[in-house]
């Protein structure tokens, strides 16, 4: 059998001291971060108030997901708590060291396994991301196996649990909010997407010797219906709006919320997927914890049919979600390309 080799952690040349970036992580130049662009502010993503005394937020989320696909929110009713305890966990698995963390290792033979890795493709060439991250299969139940996340610190699995069923709650509302903010049924969304299948992705990006040629992920777009995501108080989340890089300013307690691929489709092309990146730092180790809501890979996803009409023509052929993933994962991430090959 051909030896697949193991992938290198990012961690393990940071801890080698290595002051010169690697060639595989250096971007052509046409994707490095503009650092002359740097500092300038386009007043960053809305942050939406989901308390019940702000009022009705559904004319926010329309704005938002119209004009960028991204927003955040605060008061959405996942607790303080939880999200410190889900970064602090993440981080101690980080901060332990690489033989206990290689225990937990994904398979590097299988793209998308659960585990600790640091390399998503399955393909071999291209520029590498400057990002570690740890990979949970958490919904449905049936493919919850808590043995393969870490036991340390002792409180990591009930976290990931209790994280998981929490961010569940607040994707179902958020996804009712968006189905209502475009004319469709509350539950429409969710519907059409079936049954949830729920990651969450631990990703951690370790300080950069060159942090001007790299990226910590290379520009996407997500590829299920909606991402919800938590990030420390390092700077390094970017969204795409008119063509600039905008940056996702970390605000203690929120969480932000990207429209993703699916969600596109289904809204016949009102709303876009987000296309975000992750720039890296040369002096801080950043932490984000990501919760993916998918369809079932067996689910077919199709614009709305009340969404199509003279003035808007359907604008997206029918995909299997599995063929869709697949396509994701043999073709890379990069922009948009997987959602634009299902344009009419
Ligand atoms: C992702 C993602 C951004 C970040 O995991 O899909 O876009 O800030 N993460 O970690
Ligand atoms: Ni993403």
């Amino acid at each position: 059998m051909e030896a697949v080799a193991e992938p290198r952690r990012v961690q393990t040349l940071v801890d080698a001291g290595i002051s010169r970036l690697p060639s595989r992580y250096i971007q052509p130049l046409e994707l490095r971060p503009d650092p002359r662009r740097c500092g300038i502010d386009v007043g960053g993503i809305p942050v939406i108030d989901l308390s019940l005394s702000a009022g009705d937020p559904v004319p926010a989320i329309a704005c938002a997901s119209r004009d960028w696909g991204a927003f955040q929110v605060v008061n959405h009713g996942v607790s303080s708590r939880l999200l410190e305890e889900m970064k602090s966990v993440g981080s101690s698995f980080f901060s332990s060291p690489m033989e206990a963390k290689l225990r937990f290792a994904c398979d590097p033979r299988s793209p998308a396994s659960e585990g600790y890795g640091s390399r998503m493709l399955s393909n071999d060439d291209g520029v590498l991301d400057w990002r570690d991250y740890f990979d949970h299969h958490t919904l449905p139940v049936s493919r919850r196996n808590p043995s393969r996340w870490p036991d340390f610190p002792i409180n990591y699995r009930d976290t990931i649990l209790e994280y998981s069923d929490g961010i569940k709650k607040l994707a179902q509302t958020l996804l009712h909010m968006i189905s209502q903010s475009v004319g469709l049924p509350p539950s429409y969304i969710e519907d059409a997407v079936g049954e949830v299948y729920q990651n969450i992705t631990v990703s951690y990006y370790p300080p950069c010797p060159q942090p001007e040629l790299a990226l910590g992920l290379q520009s996407h777009s997500d590829m299920g219906a909606i991402t919800l995501l938590i990030q420390d108080d390092v700077p390094g989340l970017e969204v795409l709006k008119d063509d600039e890089w905008a940056v996702v300013h970390p605000l203690s307690g929120a969480i932000v919320v990207i429209l993703s691929d699916q969600t596109e489709v289904i809204t016949n092309g009102q709303y876009k997927s987000a296309v975000h990146r992750a720039i890296v730092n040369d002096h801080r180790p950043r932490l984000s914890v990501a919760a993916f809501y998918d369809p079932s890979k067996t689910r077919k996803i199709y614009p709305a049919p009340q969404l199509v009409t003279e003035n808007s023509p359907r604008k997206y052929r029918e995909v299997l979600y599995g063929d869709y993933v697949s396509s994701w994962y043999s073709k890379g991430p990069e922009g948009k390309r997987n959602i634009d090959a299902l344009l009419i």
